[in-house]
């Protein structure tokens, strides 16, 4: 019998406010026609008061488990991705199991930025198909608007704040043909200082502000992404034009058009929502694939690409048949 990790559910959860770019243009010196143009990012959402990285996580991890049919109870492993977590510790982790009423399971946080949902995935993954758990909530949650610096057009205007989540399962069969197929993930930190926050408890001791060199960022961007997607296809035995659907991370629609050209693959296989989040790093994939999911283009038996790259650098993708 082959083990494997299989779908069982997704969520999503975005703050109530949503501003568009003419909005932002009001207090930010930028326009609807530069960002449109530049990063196909129309609207974000941003989180008000009482709402946080731990809530946003919450109500995602709420909406996996009704579309699982599953309740609290049932779930053994959560790991949360975020780099915006609400407390330096603990994890914020074992807060959404608070707020879900787990008695008792494993619970932490990733910290790999952009890519921290691929980075949770592969790790539940692995648990999942050792034995180490059954039933695991893999979340992707932040709340960047709150690491933003205002008063930095460069960049305060590219991310959002938002989650997503999905429910994994162990499912034996004779075949495996459903679940995660292949999984990779890579660092690089020689790039530390493409794109980073600049501060932490450790240095600083404050939470410091993000700072990017766009430019540097998509470059590295396209090539890492491309290539990972290559790689964790090989590994399946598969090849790209099997994929049904590529959910990759919405940091820019020309990084997301620029991949697709280079792997030859048609623009309409590949999930955007980029125009209606904008970035929300480990939150953007699972917030793709849950309005896919919602909206019927994915459906069962469906071969999926998830992929992401972010801080650090760091980068990841992986195949799973839904
Ligand atoms: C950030 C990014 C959108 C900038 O686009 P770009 O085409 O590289 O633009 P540039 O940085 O060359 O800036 C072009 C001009 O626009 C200006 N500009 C920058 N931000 C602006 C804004 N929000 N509104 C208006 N003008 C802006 C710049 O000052 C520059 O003006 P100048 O030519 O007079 O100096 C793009 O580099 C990008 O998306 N990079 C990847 C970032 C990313 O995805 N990061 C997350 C990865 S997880």
């Amino acid at each position: 019998m082959i083990r494997r990790s299989v779908l069982l559910g997704t969520g999503s959860a975005l703050p109530v406010r949503a501003v568009s770019n003419a909005e932002l243009a009001q207090t930010v010196e930028t326009s609807d026609e530069w960002i449109v143009e530049r990063t196909g990012i129309r609207n974000r959402h941003i989180a008000g008061e009482g709402e946080t990285t731990a809530s946003l996580a919450t109500g995602a991890a709420r909406a996996a488990l009704d579309m699982a049919g599953l309740s609290p109870q049932d779930i053994d492993l959560i790991i949360l991705a975020t780099a915006t977590p609400d407390q330096t510790f603990p994890a914020s982790a074992t807060l959404v199991q608070a707020a879900l009423g787990i008695d008792d399971c494993v619970a932490f946080d990733v910290a790999a930025v952009c890519s921290g949902f691929l980075y949770a995935v592969t790790v539940a993954d692995s648990m999942i198909r050792s034995g180490a758990a059954q039933r695991a909530l893999v979340i992707g949650s932040e709340t960047f608007s709150r690491i933003l610096d205002w008063e930095d057009r460069t960049t305060c205007v590219l991310f959002g704040d938002g989650a997503g989540a999905i429910v994994l399962g162990a499912e034996e069969s004779t075949d495996g043909k459903r679940g995660i197929l292949s999984s990779k993930l890579h660092a690089d930190g020689r790039h530390n200082q493409l794109l980073y926050v600049d501060g932490g408890p450790s240095t600083t001791q404050t939470v410091g502000k993000l700072r990017m060199k766009g430019q540097e960022v998509f470059r590295h961007a396209v090539v890492n992404l491309a290539s990972v997607l290559t790689e964790v296809m090989e590994l399946a035995g598969l090849a790209p034009t099997e994929i049904d659907w590529l959910i990759p991370h919405q940091a820019n629609a020309r990084i997301l058009d620029a991949t697709a050209r280079k792997l030859k693959l048609s623009p309409d296989k590949v999930v955007m929502t980029v125009d209606r989040h904008a970035n929300t790093s480990a939150a953007s994939v699972p917030l793709a694939l849950d309005l896919a999911t919602r909206d019927g283009r994915i459906q069962p038996g469906d071969l999926l690409v998830l992929e992401a790259m972010g801080g650090g650098f760091t980068w990841g993708a992986c195949v799973l048949r839904v």
